[in-house]
């Protein structure tokens, strides 16, 4: 499969009169042609970040201080005006929550296509621009003669929709969508991400997608990257991250939402509460939570390992890696030894 973009060691602050603070600390992950790649973690943990660097959105005081973002071997860091500006709709292009409030309230969504297609002379002259907004009007399921209302005339799930139709217009090859559906009630957010769905294997792009909705987003996505305080702690295909855990974190983002299948179970949540950027502890940045917490967490920071062809985590020890290995399978050791285990492979 393909890479269409590869990020690496992303490193971004904001800086502030008080100080400097790393937001997304030394990510780094990539997404295939046609892939969806789901990005969770508790609010404040770098997602929304991530999304408007990768677009080259983002705005002071967010600075990009390391690494690299390559879109079809192409450096986003460095892209001139121009490049950025072909980059931003045809090369990628963003849906975020409030998305549906920045259509212009005083202007026709036609003319709101029309805008875009002039900018990027897509189109030579307004019947044509007509007849492209209403395709992709129908695209969504809009039916073409809403095309000369106001966003007012529409409901809140219709000017979502108007707003990915237009994310569409240039048909980019990456959709970067920040909790797009959050806003909208379930029944529209499901019919939503159905059509999203229905149109990424029409139109073969690939999607960034972000949410806070685990459930929703094991359904939707192909691999799921969980982030923790800044730094990217576990990667892996959504139908095992959350059955298989290797981060401590992930078992928990687990355990503290409802499945729809399986034993009904208790829901736990995590205990603690997310960290203070500005006041990083040494070691591990979720020790001060995990459960399996041992005294090398608290001193030595993990890093991204790779525990298979497309698995990675960030903790010295691997829940999984460890339940599946054939030495715990011969102990078969029952899983309150976990905390045992893990001290054993430490020494
Ligand atoms: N405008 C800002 N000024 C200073 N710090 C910010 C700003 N926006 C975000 N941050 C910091 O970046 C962190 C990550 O924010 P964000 O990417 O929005 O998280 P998420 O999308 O996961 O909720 C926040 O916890 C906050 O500390
Ligand atoms: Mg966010």
């Amino acid at each position: 499969m393909k890479k269409l973009i590869d990020v690496k060691g992303l490193c971004v602050d904001y800086v502030t009169f008080d100080g400097r603070v790393r937001a997304v600390d030394d990510v780094s992950f990539h997404i295939n042609q046609g892939e969806i790649l789901g990005l969770a973690g508790e609010s404040g943990c770098g997602k929304s970040t991530v999304a408007f660097s990768l677009m080259r959105l983002h705005r002071p005081p967010a600075l990009i201080s390391e690494g690299q973002i390559l879109f079809d071997g192409q450096d986003v860091l460095t892209m001139e005006e121009e490049e950025l500006r072909s980059y931003r709709w045809k090369g990628a292009s963003m849906v975020f929550q409030s998305a549906m409030n920045c259509l212009n309230p005083l202007k026709t969504i036609e003319y709101q296509f029309w805008d875009i297609f002039e900018a990027h002379d897509i189109v030579s002259n307004r019947e044509e621009s007509i007849e492209k907004a209403k395709e992709l009007l129908n695209i969504v399921d809009i039916p073409s003669e809403r095309l000369f209302d106001y966003p007012h005339q529409f409901s809140g799930g219709m000017r979502q929709r108007v707003v990915i139709a237009m994310a569409l217009a240039l048909n980019p090859k990456l959709l970067v969508m920040d909790e797009p559906t959050t806003a909208l009630d379930v029944v529209v957010q499901r019919e939503i991400l159905q059509k999203i769905h229905e149109l990424k294997e029409r139109f073969g792009f690939s999607i960034l997608f972000i949410t806070h909705d685990l459930s929703l987003m094991v359904e939707f996505c192909d691999r799921i990257g969980i982030m923790y305080s800044g730094k990217l702690v576990e990667l892996a295909p959504s139908k095992e991250i959350l059955q298989k855990p290797n981060h401590p974190y992930t078992q928990g983002l687990g355990n503290s939402f409802p499945t729809l299948i399986g034993e009904l179970q208790e829901m736990k949540g995590i205990p603690g509460s997310p960290l203070d950027l500005n006041n990083i502890p040494q070691g591990c940045r979720f020790a001060p939570r995990c459960s399996y917490v041992q005294d090398k967490c608290r001193q030595i920071e993990p890093q991204a390992e790779q525990l298979a062809s497309n698995r990675w985590s960030t903790c010295h020890f691997h829940l999984n890696a460890l339940v599946n290995s054939e030495e715990s399978a011969q102990r078969n050791k029952p899983e309150p030894e976990y905390v045992i285990q893990l001290a054993d492979v430490e020494g």
